[in-house]
């Protein structure tokens, strides 16, 4: 007799059940996914992108009450859950005593990263599966994130058991990092939530000195991360020959790609992974990028630029 073929969400939620890891589609960027719980599963991750072991992963649930089941929440950590839940912000708090993330997954520490993602695919993933999802972004350590699944494909191969295809990333930036211990708030990654619209509901965050290369809070900011192989030169307003021009705004009407020709820097956190991967393809001597104001949005993608240009590590 034929089986039916499952669903796309439970398919996925059948190969993590499994311990494979799965290319996730998520409203930030997208993800590779593992059972958080399978030390087995959760260590695949880790060869496949070639990360370093001492850089903990981000657990995805479907519900703050899914992650209070994991993490300590704190007053503070339940009002910017309620906040910006589901959406691009990953709060680290304590461990639960009986927090069934596996060690390897916090990288050994005793706190641990949760995001309850909106992307409807993920969702419907995290429900059926039912239990957390280890997913770092779906690249290669260094590499610039994925925003497709194409993206994700093009990355690893046949090494995935199966890639879902939730369409572009609408945001295109990583998660907003804040540790949250008590009453205290700390920034440890911008991202695709403003600092603006996080203060807005917390007050002034604490800025974690992420310059402290030995020892950074978030171990996952060392500084050359997102990174083509070609060069990356910032606030360039012109290319030179063998160079490819990525603009932002008027004025770049000759560039090859262009952040957002009306200067949105929404759009332009859309179109930042996806326009470093195509220029990149193009095996530039260089690739140049126009100023990009560092207001809202600005802030995070100025930080992803400054790491995609570093040859310092
Ligand atoms: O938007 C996102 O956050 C994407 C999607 C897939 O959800 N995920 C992502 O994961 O960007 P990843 O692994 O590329 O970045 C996770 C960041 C790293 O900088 C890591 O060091 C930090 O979160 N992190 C995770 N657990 C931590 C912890 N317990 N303490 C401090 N930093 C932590
Ligand atoms: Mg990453």
């Amino acid at each position: 007799m034929e089986q039916t073929p499952l669903e796309p969400a439970a398919s996925a939620a059948a190969a993590l059940a499994r311990g494979d890891l799965v290319g996730l589609p998520t409203e930030t960027v997208y993800g590779l996914g593992a059972d958080a719980t399978q030390p087995e599963a959760v260590a695949k991750i880790y060869a496949a992108k070639g990360r370093p072991h001492f850089n903990p992963l981000i657990s995805h649930v479907a519900s703050l009450e899914a992650a209070e089941a994991l993490g300590v929440f704190s007053p503070l950590a339940r009002k910017m859950a309620h906040a910006f839940w589901p959406g691009p912000l990953s709060l680290v708090v304590p461990r639960q005593r009986d927090c069934a993330v596996c060690d390897l997954a916090c990288a050994g520490l005793d706190t641990l990263a949760l995001r309850v993602p909106s992307h409807p695919l993920m969702q419907e993933v995290l429900r059926a599966f039912g239990k957390p999802v280890a997913a770092p972004s779906a690249n290669i350590s260094g590499r610039p994130s994925p925003t497709t699944a194409d993206h994700v494909r093009a990355e690893f191969g046949d090494k995935l058991a199966l890639v879902l295809d939730g369409g572009p990333s609408a945001v295109g930036l990583e998660s907003a990092v804040v540790a949250v211990s008590g009453d205290q708030a700390t920034l440890l990654r911008l991202g695709g939530l403003t600092r603006e619209a996080l203060e807005a509901v917390v007050g002034p965050l604490l800025t974690a000195d992420a310059s402290a290369k030995a020892a950074p809070a978030s171990p996952g900011m060392i500084l050359r991360h997102y990174a083509p192989q070609a060069p990356v030169r910032l606030n360039a307003t012109s290319a030179q020959p063998g160079e490819v021009m990525i603009g932002f705004g008027s004025g770049y009407e000759g560039a090859a790609f262009n952040l957002s020709p009306t200067g949105e820097l929404t759009e332009a956190a859309a179109n930042l992974f996806a326009m470093l991967r195509a220029a990149d393809a193009l095996s530039p001597a260089a690739i140049v990028i126009a100023p990009v104001p560092k207001t809202g949005l600005g802030e995070a993608i100025a930080d992803r630029l400054a790491r995609a240009a570093d040859r310092s590590c």
